[in-house]
């Protein structure tokens, strides 16, 4: 979603919030903006497009405080009068969440004689500041709040004040302390000036100046919030040698799986949480995306674990169907950022319905959290790449060690020899280019498989049609007669996984019914039998090391990872900022 950023200190202000929007590009890049302040005076330079668009201005923002923002449009298009900072009166001010009541305030406001500039819901909220403020900033921003309905991490800049004013309900808020002071939607934008970080409680305003930061809680009494070492979660956004964010990252997807494993087979606590699952009378997984589709895998992982009923949920269905859950019942809430709204929201049902919350995640100071009872940390890194790769690998690392109670060193053991062939599988990419030339050649291009081949099939669509922008649709192998058969001819291309051999000759049908449609075919598979077969009658087959079924997903993962990135070079799509979507969904 939106990304923002503030700073107060000695420096200019213009270069350090640039620098730390295009950190925070990955969560919006319709459009981008700064504001600054110098002795009374707010300056502002915005537009429509990427952070690199501001460049040129930044030498006209005068000052050593400011605040910045990068938009994913939700409300009016990505223009230069939808770009924040949106200004009026005395306030200029960035957001990133939705403000739900934004037309009812817009028309009390308009009633007052307030006239709007943009389409956006956050400009309601410089009108606000306007209209309640008597020369203190916090006080204003306290009774604007009040009016306000949605979700928000607002920054605002006051001619009148030597410094922002920062408050977050329901979105990431980071603040930062060292050289000078910073506030961001994620840690990653304190750009190496902040040595502690502090993640302010909801509804908590503080006031960032060049020389400090003051906390109130929402009534204005003042508070007392930790600040810890920026460098127990130093992010690590650096490309290194290669040429997008996708690619280092499919290439870090045998060592999340090696930390993940160090760490969470290992995690304090990890006992409870196997009795937890082994006392349970449901298993609700939930997630949004491909931490559904991790979800998925983890169905079928704890189904075969436990006794209890296990169940995947799509987290925005969830919030408003929940699954059932009771006192005995443990929610898994999978999410890659921690801040995904869906996910944070129906784990909070979850909750509030009594059931034991376990978060699997890749942020450890995230949303998610704070409302978990025991978090199972993904160690991947910071992931920049919006489409999520290694996460995901991550993700299905911890739902097997969720899934082996009392032997989590020996699954944990067999997960290392995974992380072997998903190095394998990076390093021979050349069938990736093979498979992703007939991907963009295709009309419409279909994954399928069986058992676990069947939840990989779904998140290599995803990934397939998020980067590369090609019509894709991912089912279980057997569903294919059912419909979807009705759409195969010679321009539409099948992707077929086969790792398990009890399912193979199954999945080899299905082969059969498409080519006999004079559809296209490629094989993806670990078995050599079933190479050797479909090799010579099929358009692709790429035979990845063997590995036994129940991890063969690692291995499929990295390959359809590697052919959705080819296929989005190949059609001059940026793989890393696929049009439309961020990263961090934090808007319901
Ligand atoms: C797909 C992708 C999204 C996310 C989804 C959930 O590549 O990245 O589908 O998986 O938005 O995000 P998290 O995992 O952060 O909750």
């Amino acid at each position: 979603m939106c990304g923002i950023v503030g700073y107060a200190g000695r420096d200019r202000a213009a270069e350090i919030l640039f620098e730390g929007l295009k950190k925070l590009e990955y969560r919006g890049y319709d459009s981008a903006g700064i504001s600054t302040r110098d002795r009374g005076e707010i300056f502002t330079a915005k537009r429509g497009g990427r952070v690199e668009g501001l460049r040129l201005s930044l030498k006209e923002l005068k000052g050593t405080v400011g605040i910045g923002h990068t938009r994913w449009a939700t409300h009016g298009e990505a223009n230069d009068a939808n770009a924040h900072p949106h200004a009026f009166g005395r306030f200029a001010v960035v957001h990133n969440g939705i403000i739900e009541n934004h037309a009812e305030l817009r028309a009390e406001l308009r009633a007052a004689g307030h006239v709007f500039a943009s389409q956006t819901d956050s400009e309601v909220v410089a009108h606000l500041l306007d209209f309640y403020y008597e020369g203190d900033l916090a006080d204003a921003l306290r009774l604007a709040c009040a009016r306000l309905k949605g979700c928000w991490a607002l920054a605002v800049l006051c001619a009148d004040f030597d410094g922002f004013a920062v408050t977050r309900r329901g979105s990431s808020l980071i603040l930062g302390r060292g050289e000078g002071f910073m506030a961001a939607s994620d840690i990653c934008a304190l750009g190496g000036r902040s040595a502690f970080y502090c993640v302010p409680e909801e509804g908590d305003i503080a006031l960032v100046t060049p020389s400090g930061i003051e906390i109130f809680d929402a009534e204005l009494s003042p508070v007392g919030r930790a600040f810890s070492p920026v460098r127990d979660v130093e992010p690590d956004s650096d490309k290194g040698d290669c040429p997008h964010y996708m690619l280092r990252e499919i290439g870090q997807n045998a060592r999340t799986v090696r930390a993940t494993c160090a760490s969470v087979a290992r995690l304090p606590g990890l006992k409870e949480v196997h009795s937890r699952l082994g006392a349970a009378d449901r298993i609700a997984l939930l997630g949004c995306g491909t931490a559904y589709n991790a979800a998925l895998a983890g169905v079928r992982l704890l189904g075969g674990a436990y006794d209890a009923c296990v169940t995947a949920h799509i987290a925005s269905e969830a919030r408003f169907d929940p699954p059932g859950l009771t006192a005995r019942s443990v929610c898994i809430a999978v999410s890659q950022s921690g801040e995904t709204a869906d996910t944070v929201m129906a784990a909070r049902a979850a909750r509030e319905a009594g059931a034991y919350l376990v978060a699997v995640t890749n942020v450890g100071y995230s949303a998610i959290t704070r409302v978990a009872d025991k978090v199972i940390p993904v160690c991947a890194g910071t992931e920049i790449c919006v489409a999520a790769t290694k996460s995901y690998v991550g993700q299905l690392a911890c739902l097997h060690i969720l899934a082996s109670p009392g032997r989590a060193d020996v699954r944990a053991a067999q997960l290392l020899k995974a992380a072997d062939g998903i190095e394998r599988v990076v390093a021979d990419g050349s069938r990736a280019l093979e498979i992703a030339r007939l991907c963009v050649r295709s009309r419409a291009v279909f994954f399928i498989g069986r058992g676990a081949d069947a939840d990989a099939a779904v998140e290599g669509s995803l990934k397939l049609k998020e980067v590369s922008y090609i019509f894709s649709d991912g089912y279980p192998a057997g569903e294919l007669k059912h419909g979807t058969l009705a759409l195969v001819d010679e321009s539409v291309l099948a992707i077929v996984l086969i790792t398990d051999e009890g399912l193979a000759e199954k999945c080899e049908n299905a082969v059969e019914q498409i080519l006999s449609r004079r559809g296209r075919v490629a094989v993806v598979t670990t078995l050599a039998d079933v190479h050797r077969r479909l090799s010579p009658r099929t358009d692709a087959a790429w035979l990845l090391p063997p590995a036994p079924a129940h991890l063969s997903h690692f291995l499929t993962a990295a390959a359809l990872q590697l052919v959705a990135y080819r296929a989005a070079l190949l059609r001059g799509c940026d793989p890393d900022k696929p049009r439309n979507l961020a990263k961090s969904v934090t808007v319901e």
